[in-house]
């Protein structure tokens, strides 16, 4: 019987990849599970959380009890997440955003002719840093997916997106980090760092929230 200590907070998660489409049957994605985001869902509802999870295409059945909205593009991911952040007192940003979606999307399939496709991209909006920079802001943890230097960037998207906790996912190691079925952390305040060694996701999900409610509290 997991403890309550979530009970009466409202945490919205976003989790999975987005797909950027490129014309009516292509796209550009990443290798998002969804796996870590659904983890944490499932884990927050468990210890009493009220948990809306805006979630990208993913084949996960989504935990009980947790309100679910799903999306497809960035875009769609960024109007879903922040439109919902002022009625959550935390937000986690899980989701694997794609970082620039194509310029335009063809009206039909792009046919094969010449040797070389350009696809001109545009940066999407940062769905965690307009959430840490909106009123009223929700408490704002951030992941960072990294494959070199990783607390440094780690702590340059802390500061940068002015978060209050940034979980460091070394994307590098195998058997962790994307699609896989375990995750080791370090999660970074302003102050201090704290390692939650490799385990379960969801093992890795309530050791993350364990510590999100202790920053939150304060
Ligand atoms: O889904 P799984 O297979 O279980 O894998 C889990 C995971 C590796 C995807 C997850 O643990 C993880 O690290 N998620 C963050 C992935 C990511 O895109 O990180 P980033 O360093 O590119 O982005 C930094 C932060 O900004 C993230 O919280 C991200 O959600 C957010 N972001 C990024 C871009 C954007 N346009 N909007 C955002 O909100």
């Amino acid at each position: 019987n997991p403890s309550q200590d979530y009970a009466g907070i409202r945490i919205l998660i976003t989790a999975g990849p987005t797909r950027e489409p490129i014309d009516p049957v292509r796209y550009l994605s990443n290798h998002s599970s969804g796996k870590m985001g659904y983890a944490l869902a499932q884990a927050a509802q468990q210890a009493g959380a009220k948990v809306t999870l805006v979630s990208g295409p993913v084949n996960l059945t989504p935990p009980a009890g947790v309100a679910v909205v799903k999306v497809m593009s960035a875009l769609e991911m960024h109007h879903a997440a922040t439109s919902r952040s002022a009625e959550h007192d935390i937000f986690i940003g899980c989701a694997a955003v794609a970082d620039y979606r194509p310029e335009s999307v063809a009206d039909n399939k792009i046919k094969k002719s010449n040797d070389e496709l350009v696809v001109k991209m545009v940066k999407n909006p940062d769905i965690l840093a307009d959430i840490a920079n909106s009123e009223p802001r929700p408490f704002c943890v951030g992941f960072a997916a990294e494959t070199q230097d990783v607390e440094h960037y780690a702590k340059d998207k802390l500061t940068r997106k002015k978060l209050d906790l940034i979980a460091a996912n070394d994307v590098a190691k195998t058997g962790q980090g994307f699609n896989a079925e375990h995750n080791s952390l370090t999660v970074f305040s302003k102050t201090d760092a704290i390692h939650i060694p490799l385990a379960s996701k969801l093992d890795v999900a309530n050791a993350l929230l364990s510590l999100v409610l202790i920053h939150y509290k304060k």
